[in-house]
């Protein structure tokens, strides 16, 4: 027999109505597109410096083994993190990166019978891994126009957007892609307001840039409050974006859930043996991060100087408001080499988001923006 009817049409009615996330575009597909070398990726946010060195050994080290299995349990690294956080290892449980864990949490703690909230400007994947699961998005609104933390979490709104059916709510701190942060009194406030029947999920994908910066994390408050959730990873600060690590720090019971859902060698030998030499070596990734941060100053200055507009951010990247022509200067710049990502898919498409890179990366980019504005010598 022939079959002729569409597979496709057997996807449930959550699945097919997903629209996938747009990542930040690879090197290779520019090269590929439009024939150029040094190319620079400024485009998600990862550690230009890259990871430490004791991490490269570590992972060098392990290929020998990789005809293995796994350690399923990640018991090295599991434990390296309990120590390095004070904790039990009962409240973790580890992912491949943080995104993993952010669909666990939805397949553990949703059904088409309930509903998550996230903030407007909030992580693209928040709604994404929502509706995988039949459950409904809600996007409360971002801070207003003329607020200094403009197109930041409104906790206020999320607070009145939470229903009787909510199990989740998504606040990413310091947040992607608008690089703004809240309150920490305020945070805390929500936290401990929100209605026992939902677990507040509190993303620090950029804790360590946001801490350097006078921000607070939230292990602060994991044992004052069961239904609260932190997420952590190593693809940032730690420069290990390509190996897939990420962590949650919760309630033993809800770590249990995780750990129950997650597949059995989620985190693969080299992800593991990486992320544990990596977090031994803190100078390394504290250097990287002083690094970003003072880059991230000089950026703010010389886009300012452009007539370029930023929100404030305590992360590793710039939201910058390029206007009407963001799209157009997204295009000029793919052309000039350079990988920024646009925000059309936000709803935000006067914006482009600019990861901070090296020195000379930043300064291709700003010399390449000064031509594109107009305001090149
Ligand atoms: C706010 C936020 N959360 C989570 C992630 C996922 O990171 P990973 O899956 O690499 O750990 C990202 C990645 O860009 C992010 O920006």
């Amino acid at each position: 027999m022939i079959a002729t009817a569409n597979p496709g049409r057997l996807t449930v009615p959550a699945v097919r109505a997903l629209s996938p996330y747009v990542p930040g575009k690879p090197i290779s597909e520019l090269e590929r597109e439009l024939g150029l070398r040094d190319i620079i990726k400024l485009a998600s946010n990862e550690n230009p410096w890259g990871p430490s060195p004791a991490a490269l050994a570590a992972m060098h080290q392990e290929l020998d083994q990789v005809w293995l299995y796994p350690d399923g349990s990640s018991h090295e690294l599991r434990h390296a993190l309990a120590r390095h956080l004070g904790i039990g290892t009962e409240h973790l449980a580890l992912g491949n990166g943080s995104n993993e864990l952010l669909l666990l949490l939805c397949e553990a703690f949703l059904t088409g019978a309930y509903s998550a909230v996230y903030s407007q400007y909030g992580f693209a994947i928040y709604p994404l891994v929502i509706r995988a699961t039949g459950a409904r998005a809600i996007a409360a609104p971002a801070l207003p126009e003329g607020h200094a933390m403009a197109t930041g979490h409104d906790l206020s709104a999320m607070a009145a957007a939470i229903a009787s059916d909510t199990r989740l709510v998504f606040i990413a701190n310091p947040n992607n892609p608008t690089g703004t942060w809240v309150d920490p009194q305020a945070l805390r406030q929500f936290i401990a307001a929100v209605p026992d029947h939902l677990l507040v999920v509190l993303d620090e994908a950029y804790l360590e840039y946001g801490l350097a910066q006078g921000l607070q994390d939230g292990m602060q408050w994991i044992r004052d409050f069961p239904n609260l959730v932190l997420l952590r990873t190593f693809s940032k600060a730690y420069g290990l974006a390509g190996i897939r690590v990420g962590y949650s720090v919760s309630h033993p019971e809800v770590a249990d859930a995780l750990n129950r859902l997650r597949p059995a060698f989620n985190v693969n030998s080299i992800a593991q043996v990486g992320a544990a030499a990596a977090l031994s070596d803190q100078a390394h990734m504290q250097r990287c991060v002083a690094s970003t941060v003072s880059e991230l100053r000089r950026m703010s200055t010389q886009l300012a100087a452009l007539g370029l507009h930023h929100a404030p951010s305590a992360a590793n990247f710039l939201m910058v408001r390029a206007g009407p022509r963001a799209a157009q200067i997204y295009h000029e710049l793919l052309k000039a080499g350079l990988i920024v990502r646009p925000l059309g898919g936000y709803g935000l498409p006067e914006y482009l988001r600019i990861s901070i890179g090296k020195p000379a990366e930043n300064d291709r980019l700003l010399q390449q923006l000064a031509r594109l504005t107009g305001k090149g010598s």
